[in-house]
């Protein structure tokens, strides 16, 4: 049996949003230890509580009752500066929404936590450059989150996520917009990733196949952990041996679509040469950018994801353990 140290410690997590005179009773009594290094996917149906449990863990909202570490950080009793600070320090985001900067190029959005480090901008533009590559984009480095597909968008958040190699990368449906190869690649890409720097990674997904990869799944149903579930070595070899086949290490594979403006169709070649591109990007030195962080920046690095537009108070309600008590409670 492996002994892994805790690195998040969930104790009692209750958290109850009002809508109106109702309340939703989202996470009931939580109780949940994630250990160091550990990749911990959490999966459940629509509006179970998966997302609202990332962003209590990730300190985006304040649980109702009940109470989060991370490390010895008693991350629900931080202030909301102290959890700013926290965040940027020790935390990554991948958000459903992707929450990246319109004004900033891909690179620029990538390289932001690292601006939030201190990190001079030619070192942090490389490490950009680099996080970009393994998600195979740096043909797009220099293209803003409008001038990019869904799923360009998505992994350039997840490169964001990865570049300052936080402690912990809290992911929401982290491959919810790629088709279903490319979503088998960047997790793949993110595993290695997050094993390679010892980065724990907590990850809501909807695809059980996807969560099998996992160290530990987490269910959850009406707010309520279900089943946590710790897989042995061999059950994890071969999950990731099914999901993953014939997968080897590397980049994934940039566009073949880019092609530079005086390319004529006979000299055709290969979009995106990597050393080009790059140095493309350091001539041009990307768009001006201010040392104070743009507008918005903060909250693209550490934004709760915006509440669902339909929440289901009643079933909630119902299924919470001690409906009475559910009732009457303050929040
Ligand atoms: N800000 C909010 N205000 C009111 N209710 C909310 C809010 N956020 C979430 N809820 C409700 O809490 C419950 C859990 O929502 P949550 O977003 O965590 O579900 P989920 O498991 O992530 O679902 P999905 O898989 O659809 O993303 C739902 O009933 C939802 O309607
Ligand atoms: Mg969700």
């Amino acid at each position: 049996m492996r002994f892994v140290t805790p690195i998040i410690k969930v104790q009692n997590l209750r958290k109850v949003y009002r809508v109106g005179k109702e309340k939703v009773i989202a996470l009931n009594d939580i109780c949940l230890e994630i250990g160091e290094g550990e990749m911990c996917c959490i999966v459940g149906s629509s509006g179970s509580g998966k997302s609202t449990l990332l962003n209590q863990l990730a300190g985006l909202e304040k649980p109702t009752k009940g109470r989060v570490l991370i490390g010895k950080h008693d991350v629900s009793a931080m202030s909301e500066n102290e959890l700013a600070e926290f965040r940027q320090q020790h935390l990554g985001f991948i958000f459903q929404s992707y929450n990246l900067l319109p004004a900033l190029t891909a690179t620029e959005n990538v390289a932001l936590p690292l601006m939030f480090k201190g990190m001079p901008k030619k070192q942090r533009e490389k490490i950009a450059r680099a996080e970009l590559k393994k998600m195979g984009l740096l043909a797009r480095a220099k293209h803003k989150p409008t001038e990019m597909s869904g799923g360009q968008q998505q992994r350039v958040g997840i490169a964001r996520a990865f570049a300052a190699k936080p402690k912990v990368i809290f992911a929401d449906e982290p491959t919810g917009n790629l088709d279903s190869n490319t979503s088998r690649q960047v997790l793949y890409t993110m595993l290695e990733m997050a094993k390679e720097y010892g980065i724990t990674f907590v990850m809501v997904t909807h695809e059980r196949e996807l969560a099998n990869c996992g160290d530990r799944i987490v269910t959850i149903k009406d707010g309520r952990v279900l089943e946590n579930v710790l897989l042995s070595d061999t059950e994890k070899e071969q999950n990731r041996r099914q999901l993953f086949g014939d997968l080897v290490s590397g980049d994934i594979a940039e566009p073949e679509t880019t092609v530079t403006e005086d390319e004529t169709p006979k000299n055709k070649k290969h979009a995106a040469p990597q050393k080009e591109q790059t140095a493309d990007v350091r001539q041009a030195g990307g768009k001006p950018q201010a040392e104070k962080p743009p507008a918005g920046a903060q909250r693209a690095a550490g934004k709760p994801a915006a509440p669902p537009a339909a929440a289901q108070p009643a079933e909630t309600v119902q299924q919470a353990k001690t409906p009475q008590e559910a009732q009457t409670k303050s929040v």
